[in-house]
């Protein structure tokens, strides 16, 4: 047998219990939301449907917590002003939203991809929007931030790319998936600019598998969670998902048996990402994840590989620039519950419906689909 196969074969054993399932302690339902503040009156019908907007809503459950709320923002891919304004102005009211919430949210997770090509005007214009955002702020770096020089402006203002911190009951986690790409650049004697772009590239046939959270940073999480109670709730952040959705386009970390190695023993693992640009859902063993939404611009879905358990969202109107897009509100409710809604600013028609998740427990991906027939693992 070889050792690829043996390693599959493990993971499939340890990760397909049957019955296995996040902890319902921490349970997760969707609801949809319609709106009708904008509606002044009169017939309500098809016609009408540009009136409502769409909030997708996902309740996560803790015991005998106090309520509290928190933001995701993400993929705001911001060029210099001078270039293009659009997703300026989008940033600025996704920044304004989430510090017009109210209650106030406990903290704000910028999700990576602040800037598009890693300029330094691009990540010094980023953050001067989030000024705005007065409560407490934490960040991970996304591609997009950190292959034009390598992190070094990134780190000068956001410091360290991950973190943990213990909130309310709650172990907070922000991983780096981005800055481990095996180097293609320097044999090829690549400028920096030319780097970024291929980083920049959706299809990164150039850049490969640059997503993956590396043996050094699988110790330290490894260590960070040695102290915490196996069933007590963790909550992941990280920009690319931490399971194999879509290799060619980095929905993914290249490492990502030995992520799920690592959080097998925990039971009430949530992740909840960036990069994908999209609503989406998945659930293996114990650990859901949540795909959050860009500002910038919705990703098509990859051609295979959505999970079951995502309801997907409806192709965008390509004339709407505000369609498709948004950020995240999560909030802890009255009963200790934490709402997780997609605030979609455009979305004029329902886009994504799902029952109660826990009790489907489609954990699916669990074999290497794609990956190991294009890259050595
Ligand atoms: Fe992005
Ligand atoms: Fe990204």
């Amino acid at each position: 047998m070889s050792e690829l196969e043996r390693v599959r074969r493990e993971m499939d054993k340890l990760l397909r219990t049957p019955g296995a399932r996040p902890d319902p302690a921490m349970r997760i339902t969707r609801r949809i939301f319609l709106h009708r503040s904008l509606l002044t009156g009169g017939a309500v019908g098809a016609a009408t449907f540009g009136w409502f907007p769409l909030i997708n809503t996902i309740d996560i459950a803790y015991a005998a917590e106090p309520p509290f709320k928190f933001a995701w923002i993400s993929d705001t891919h911001l060029y210099p002003k001078s270039v293009n304004t659009r997703f300026v102005d989008k940033t600025i009211r996704a920044a304004k939203d989430v510090q017009e919430m109210n209650p106030p949210a406990d903290f704000l997770i910028f999700g990576g991809d602040i800037a598009q090509l890693g300029a330094v005007e691009e990540l010094d214009l980023g953050n001067e929007i989030l000024k705005e955002v007065k409560i407490r702020k934490v960040f991970i770096p996304g591609e997009h931030d950190w292959y034009y020089d390598m992190g070094a402006k990134w780190r000068q203002l956001f410091e360290k790319p991950n973190w943990s911190f213990d909130h309310k009951g709650v172990r907070f986690i922000g991983l780096d998936t981005i800055s481990r790409a095996p180097d293609y650049w320097t044999a090829k004697k690549m400028s920096p600019a030319e780097r970024m772009g291929h980083m920049a590239t959706l299809d990164g046939t150039v850049a490969g598998p640059w997503a993956g959270v590396g043996a050094d940073q699988l110790a330290w999480l490894h260590n960070t969670l040695s102290d915490w109670d196996k069933a007590r709730p963790i909550v992941i952040f990280s920009h690319n998902p931490l399971y194999e959705y879509y290799p060619p386009w980095n929905f993914w970390v290249r490492d990502w048996r030995d992520v799920q190695s690592v959080l097998a023993p925990y039971t009430n693992v949530t992740n909840i990402h960036g990069h994908v640009h999209q609503v989406l859902y998945n659930e293996i063993g114990h650990m859901r994840s949540i795909g959050q939404l860009a500002t910038s611009w919705p990703w098509p879905y990859a051609p295979q590989g959505v999970p079951a358990l995502t309801k997907t969202m409806i192709r965008v109107d390509p004339g709407d620039p505000f369609d498709g897009v948004g950020w995240g509100k999560l909030t802890m409710n009255q009963k200790d519950r934490v709402d997780t809604e997609y605030v979609m600013w455009g979305r004029k028609q329902v886009f994504a419906q799902s029952a109660e998740d826990s009790s489907l427990s489609h954990a699916e991906i669990l074999h290497p689909r794609i990956a190991d027939n294009m890259w050595p693992y």
